[in-house]
């Protein structure tokens, strides 16, 4: 077997003996041991330092300067990289975006506390030997000596401060504020997943079991967890995979774009999960949360609790209980669908500029934000449910002034939701707490306003827990209105409201007044009008003489330092009243510090509260968008039903029609699905004529539909679908390494094995990707199989126009054409769908529009007069059709 020391990179800690390492870099490789997968940040004086491996690594990613430092007389130079101490935030928050984990090693004590701890050191030891032991310098950090009676080799300790990975951070510009940031956990038995994902920044805990690998992928793949762990039986603790590396512990069937941490199995066991969940929550059983019988997901979830212990390290897990789900309580969507549908990002450039989201998001907070992004991904089956949100949308649909009243008042509310998580775990600054004052101070006037509200969202905003306001009073009263971030330097209380501290800051005033005013005493004491009193950081304040008047300085003064012109002194009382007001300085703040904490705790003892309000503010300031969207731009309020029918009236598409100038958008109607209509419908016309708009049309108002809000168009009577697929043919995929067709197959292989009647399928041009005629039968075939076997409703968009022959063979299909008008010399889109199927595609006719020569556009025209021949398909297969639908059932 290979030596695995050989198998480690030139400069992995690993391979250095530790005594070869001088005592600092002893210290520092001690800590990475203990985090040998994560980025040590590692503090010294004003920067954090990052050495061998991580060095490299750290100077590669931040594009910062890999410089050296000596480790020992046999390493030599070692790789060195540091970035200064007040950018942390922002280069950690670039390692975490690249998928890194990172460890803060702070400095725990001062380098005088150091000295002194070496001095009280060596004190009791001299008093046990007699005081014969030998002076040593004093070694503060590698290469800097102090000669100083007494003195000991020390360091400066150091300990872990935060361990961050991405999938566990808190801090507010870690995040980003209008996504959830998922920690997510997987555990397998057999065919089965279990799955728990958090976001702790909000407190969310959900858990499921998942049937099949798929499933749990396509979770995933909606959730995009910032971080996955996973068990197993790695060597090294916390062994974590960036995106896209690629390692035998990941399970083949989980997609490589996610970070994932893998963990021992022993977190994971049932029982020991269990034990931790139960003391986590205060609770005997799991019953309560409903996955008392789910043994995987509830074993996920411990596993999920115990990374949260070793990475938040003493700050208290800030979740809310676990909520269990199943994935049958909501509408499917799979990836595909979702990025065809371009949801929360378009296909082409991944932008949120013209995706769904982007049409319909007018919420003012973010955690509305958050609020629509979710519901939009996961829409919802229960028609009761629907109700509620509907009702909400229309009684702000119909009150404008009370929707800008609300929405004026949720412009100056701050992110209550991650504020609260923020009080809850000990994390919150003094600006974060001013800001949850701020925010809680907005309630009282949302409650007003929604006083006489009768719809179910509004009128849970209309009694605010009254402690929430009296908690906004007092964050108001206490801090000042822009503290600073640093919580140890004082400026953080308001004057007036703490009758210790006003009386400190008196005597801090009168101390500071008297040496104000020392200057002009002295002057008249002694006649020197040259006197001056000043400040240096070597021996604090003084005064000053110019070198000519120097002999008429009393006798009290203690000469301190001579310069060309003058001369410096100190006096006992001055002395005296500067360590008065440094002490008090000190004092005072540390006082701050201790009524800032108290006012943290309590904020912090109240975020059920808090978060159960914000999410209520939340998702009011969601359905306000919602119904903002639908005033502008004239949409209907759904009728939702448990039928099968698709009848839209005037539909258009939210997207295409806010990025079109004004009423340039043609509406269409859409009838499916009840009796006397077609299940599936054929849809042909000419390139560029809007058949790929149409289907998505019809996907997204039924998916609008099912999240609550209100749909463009004229009227629409929906039954509630289950699953929505939307597949579009020849998209190439080149991140799985499959071909196009491949995965165009596969796809379509995935909507007849799982479509149901109840599913709503929208294909665009399937078996585009390979030869005609093999297209042509696949999609005949698929379509066939749909209409007959499944008995889904389906809109089937395509080029083939000899699929309108099906409509003649198989009931429940209908043709319809998205109609063009011919002019002499060009066609005009007319975007109409209308029955009926086209018999053309002006393929080249787009060729000429989009600029193909002439002499090309010509030739093409005499090429296709030649190759234009009447299908016979459907003469044949009409011969064929027992044997077809015999195959197609069984
Ligand atoms: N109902 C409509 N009203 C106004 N413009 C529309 C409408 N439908 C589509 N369009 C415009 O026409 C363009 C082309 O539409 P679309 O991509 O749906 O055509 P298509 O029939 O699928 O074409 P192809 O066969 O080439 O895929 C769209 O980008 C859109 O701007
Ligand atoms: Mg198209």
């Amino acid at each position: 077997m290979a030596d695995p020391a050989t198998q480690l990179s030139q400069w992995d800690f690993r391979r250095f003996a530790r005594s070869d390492l001088t005592p600092m870099l002893q210290q520092y490789v001690e800590v990475k041991a203990q985090h040998p997968h994560c980025l040590l940040l590692y503090r010294m004086g004003d920067f954090y330092e990052t050495f061998l491996a991580d060095a490299e690594i750290v100077s590669r990613e931040l594009e910062i300067v890999l410089t050296g430092r000596q480790a020992g007389d046999k390493i030599g130079r070692i790789p060195m990289a540091g970035i200064p101490h007040h950018a942390l935030e922002r280069y950690c928050a670039q390692l975490i975006e690249k998928g890194y984990a990172v460890v803060i090693c702070d400095q725990v004590e001062s380098p005088e506390q150091a000295k002194e701890r070496a001095r009280q050191a060596k004190v009791a030891r001299r008093s046990k030997s007699d005081g014969d032991a030998p002076l040593l310098p004093l070694l503060l950090e590698d290469g800097e000596q102090i000669d100083w009676e007494g003195a000991e080799s020390v360091l400066v300790r150091r300990a872990v401060t935060r361990v961050l990975t991405p999938g566990t951070v808190l801090e507010d510009q870690l995040l980003v504020g209008r996504r959830n940031n998922y920690l997510a956990a997987l555990v397998q038995a057999g065919e089965c997943w279990g799955l728990a994902f958090a976001d702790i920044s909000t407190g969310e805990f959900q858990v499921t079991q998942l049937e099949s690998a798929e499933a749990l992928v396509q979770e995933l793949l909606r959730l995009q967890p910032a971080e996955v762990l996973l068990s197993g039986d790695a060597p090294d603790p916390l062994v974590l995979l960036r995106p896209g590396e690629a390692s035998s512990e990941r399970p083949e069937c989980l997609p490589s774009q996610f970070c994932y941490t893998l963990r021992p199995r022993r977190y994971f066991e049932l029982d020991e999960a269990r034990r931790l969940l139960m003391e986590t929550f205060g609770v005997r059983s799991l019953e309560g949360f409903g996955c008392e019988n789910l043994p995987l997901a509830v074993r996920a979830a411990g596993g999920l609790v115990q990374h949260l212990l070793e990475t938040q390290r003493g700050v208290s897990i800030p979740l809310e209980g676990i909520r269990t789900y199943t994935l049958s309580q909501y509408l499917i969507l799979d990836h595909q669908t979702r990025r065809n549908l371009e949801l929360t990002q378009t296909v082409r450039d991944g932008a949120q500029y013209g995706s769904l989201l982007w049409a319909l998001d007018r919420t003012r907070t973010v955690m509305g934000g958050r609020a629509l992004r979710r519901w939009l991904l996961q829409p919802l089956l229960d028609t009761r449910a629907i109700g509620r949100r509907q009702d909400s949308v229309a009684e702000l649909y119909d009150e404008g002034l009370l929707r800008e009243r609300l929405q004026r008042i949720l412009e100056s509310v701050y992110d209550l939701e991650r504020l609260a998580g923020r009080c809850g775990s000990g994390t919150a600054n003094a600006r974060d707490l001013v800001a949850l004052g701020e925010s809680l101070l907005k309630l009282p006037a949302l409650a007003e306003a929604v006083a006489a509200s009768t719809s179910p969202y509004l009128k849970a905003l209309q009694s605010i827990p009254v402690e929430l306001e009296r908690l906004g009073e007092k964050l108001r009263r206490t801090l000042v209105d822009t503290p600073p971030l640093i919580l140890t330097e004082g400026g953080l209380i308001r004057a007036g409201v703490h009758p210790e501290l006003e009386g400190m800051r008196g005597q801090l005033i009168e101390d500071r007044d008297w040496l104000v005013d020392l200057e002009a005493r002295e002057r008249a004491r002694t006649g020197i009008q040259t006197l001056k009193v000043g400040f240096n950081k070597a021996f604090g304040y003084y005064l000053s003489i110019s070198r000519g008047k120097a002999e008429k300085a009393p006798p009290e003064y203690l000469r301190k330092q001579t310069l060309t012109n003058e001369e410096r002194y100190i006096t006992p009382e001055l002395k005296e009243r500067e360590t008065r007001i440094l002490n008090a300085q000190q004092q005072t703040n540390q006082l701050e510090y201790d009524i800032f904490n108290i006012l943290r705790q309590e904020a912090g003892r109240h975020v059920s509260a808090l978060r159960q309000v914000a999410r209520r503010v939340a998702a009011l300031d969601a359905l306000a968008g919602l119904a903002e969207v639908a005033v502008y731009h004239d949409y209907c309020r759904p009728v939702l039903g448990e039928g099968r029918e698709v009848h839209i009236e005037a539909g258009r598409h939210p997207v295409i029609e806010q990025a079109i100038p004004a009423g340039f958008f043609v509406p269409n109607d859409a009838r499916m699905g009840a009796e006397a209509e077609p299940d599936l419908i054929i849809l042909t016309g000419p390139n560029m004529s809007g058949k790929s708009s149409f289907i998505r049309q019809v996907a997204l108002i039924q998916l609008l539909a099912q999240v609550g809000a209100f749909v463009p168009a004229r009227g629409a009577v929906l039954g509630v679908a289950d699953r929505i697929f939307t597949r579009v043919g020849a998209v190439d995929d080149l991140a799985t390494g499959q071909s196009t067709f491949m995965v165009e197959m596969t796809e379509t292989a995935n909507i007849l094995n799982h479509a149901t009647p109840r599913s709503l399928v929208l294909l665009d041009e399937i078996g585009r990707g390979t030869a005609t005629f093999d297209g042509l039968a696949i999609a005949w075939a698929v379509a066939e199989y749909l209409a007959s076997h499944i008995r889904c409703r389906t809109i089937f968009a395509t080029h083939y126009h000899e699929l309108n022959e099906l409509a003649s063979v198989v009931s429940g299909v209908a043709n319809y054409q998205v109609t063009v008008q011919e002019l002499a010399d060009r066609i005009v889109f007319l975007h109409r769908v209308t029955p009926g199927g086209a018999d053309r595609s002006y393929g080249i006719e787009v060729g000429r529009l989009a600029g193909l020569p002439p002499s090309v556009v010509a030739r093409a025209r005499t090429v296709l007069a030649q190759v234009e021949q009447h299908s016979q398909i459907a003469v044949g297969l009409r011969d064929s059709n027992g044997s077809a639908s015999e195959s197609a059932a069984g």
